[in-house]
């Protein structure tokens, strides 16, 4: 039946079928032949994903969506060229490992680990064109479509940054397979790093949190893991994800499964439409809906219910679980004005999703000091009013999506190793949006650890009562 459901939504689909749909955010390249050479020549590589990874990706999701995992989405805002280095890969791998492992302590089930990374090159913006010193250029689009220099010539779109960025997400796949399987992501491991970080005077709070996780591996290894959970736990399922943007570069890395035989994006595991390009009649959702991954939808202040309905039916008319993933991007204050109509619009569909909370785009303020930050208190807020909300409607909060990354910048402000409005001169590196640094990420997971732990033990007592 789902099977056959799918091919349905699938027969009146093309990959390149979302050309004729009005289109928002997308270069106008200005060399169609180059632009014709680039796309050819991606449509003979080979795809980046494997269906049959994006298909596990979606069971697992699947549980998310039941409760059954937790989701934890998390890497740059814009991956960067310039940024490209084995030591970033791995200092932002590692910081999400930290992140999961605090979190499934906190939620008591498996984490599920998607990195925006391997491919988050592309980016929306707010205006077409950027103005600085009186002179006004067309704006920064991501380094897969336009270069971040203020120069007239950094700034045409140039198709040929696609295969770079092609390569450049291959080479990054390519370590991740090999930091998720080779050892680095021995649980062992990662919970000493997490010692390391709660060692710190600044961290004590988080000792107690660490001592039980600390305590709890030691118990497995007493209690005699055996060799085969031995040999998981020193391995780990991590999955790519980028915002599908640049259709061109979808569209000539789509591909048909040969188990199924239906399409897949090769791009990524996990895409997904942002809150700029996610019009029901538009080009993003058409592209996305004929394609088996899972798919993000980002959902705004101005996401209707009306429009969620319509969204929810084109991206999963069958209704999977796992399909569909809704990242709430409200801002701090605003998540109880909007996620609640949201959330029984979801329940008047009977509507199978999971729910993650993006804390990062409703929160940009301009610093003091004139930089574009976030304030880690106000991140924290609005993940506590994503689980406030979903308490008090008797709804699943499914996983956190968050922009960071493993190195130590001054981009967002806050946490317990304060970044304060003159510190963010110091290393503001970020392509893009504000993230958060190392030790902010791992210190909001540990937040978010105690209010999915809270979460549990609210529960616990009624769980028991129906038990008896
Ligand atoms: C993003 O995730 O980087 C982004 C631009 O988000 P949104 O579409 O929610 O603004
Ligand atoms: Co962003």
């Amino acid at each position: 039946m789902t099977q056959q459901t799918r091919k349905t939504a699938t027969q009146d689909w093309d990959k390149a079928g979302w050309r004729a749909y009005p289109r928002v955010q997308m270069p106008d390249y200005t060399d169609p032949a180059a632009l014709a050479g680039v796309e050819s020549q991606l449509r003979r590589y080979p795809p980046l994903v494997f269906a049959g990874e994006a298909r596990r990706l979606r069971a697992q999701l699947a549980d998310a969506a039941a409760g059954r995992a937790f989701l934890l989405q998390g890497g740059d805002c814009a991956e960067s060229f310039s940024e490209f280095s084995a030591d970033n890969l791995r200092d932002t791998f590692k910081v999400l490992l930290q992140m999961a492992v605090v979190l499934t302590w906190g939620a008591q089930m498996p984490v599920i680990k998607v990195g925006r990374m391997a491919g988050q090159f592309a980016k929306p913006r707010s205006a077409p064109t950027e103005v600085m010193d009186g002179v006004e250029l067309p704006s920064y689009r991501g380094d897969i479509i336009n270069g971040f220099d203020f120069t007239p010539e950094a700034r045409i779109p140039d198709p040929t940054r696609m295969l770079a960025a092609y390569t450049q997400a291959a080479a990054s796949l390519n370590l991740l397979r090999a930091f998720s399987t080779g050892g680095f992501a021995d649980m062992h491991r990662v919970q000493s790093w997490i010692a390391d970080f709660v060692g710190g005077p600044e961290a004590a709070r988080y000792r107690d949190i660490a001592g039980r996780i600390g305590d709890a591996m030691a118990f497995m290894q007493a209690a005699g893991v055996n060799s085969d959970t031995a040999h998981q736990l020193s391995k780990v399922d991590f999955y790519t994800s980028h915002e599908a943007l640049l259709l061109e570069y979808e569209e000539a890395l789509a591909r048909i499964d040969s188990t199924t035989g239906l399409p897949v994006a090769g791009s990524g595991h996990m895409i997904w439409i942002g809150d700029r390009t996610r019009q029901p009649d538009g080009a993003h959702v058409e592209f996305c809906r004929g394609v088996q991954n899972p798919i993000g939808l980002k959902c705004g202040p101005t996401t209707t219910a009306d429009d969620l309905k319509v969204l929810m039916a084109k991206l999963n008319p069958a209704n999977e679980a796992g399909r569909l993933t809704l990242i709430a991007r409200f801002g701090a204050g605003k998540v109880g004005d909007h996620l609640p109509r949201l959330i029984r619009a979801v329940q008047d569909e009977g509507a199978n999703v999971v729910w993650s909370c993006d804390p990062m785009h409703g929160n940009v303020i301009k610093s003091s000091t004139g930089y574009k930050t976030r304030a880690f208190d106000s991140i924290l807020r609005e993940v506590r009013e994503f689980f406030g909300v979903h308490k008090a409607e008797g709804t699943i909060p499914g996983g956190v999506h968050f922009e960071m990354t493993g190195k130590d910048v001054t981009e967002c402000t806050g946490g317990v190793r304060a970044v304060t409005d003159e510190d963010l001169s110091d290393r503001y590196h970020t392509a893009c949006d504000p993230r958060l640094n190392a030790s902010q990420s791992l210190e909001l997971a540990f937040l978010v650890a105690e209010e999915l732990r809270a979460r549990r033990e609210d529960a616990a007592p009624m769980r028991t009562a129906a038990a008896i």
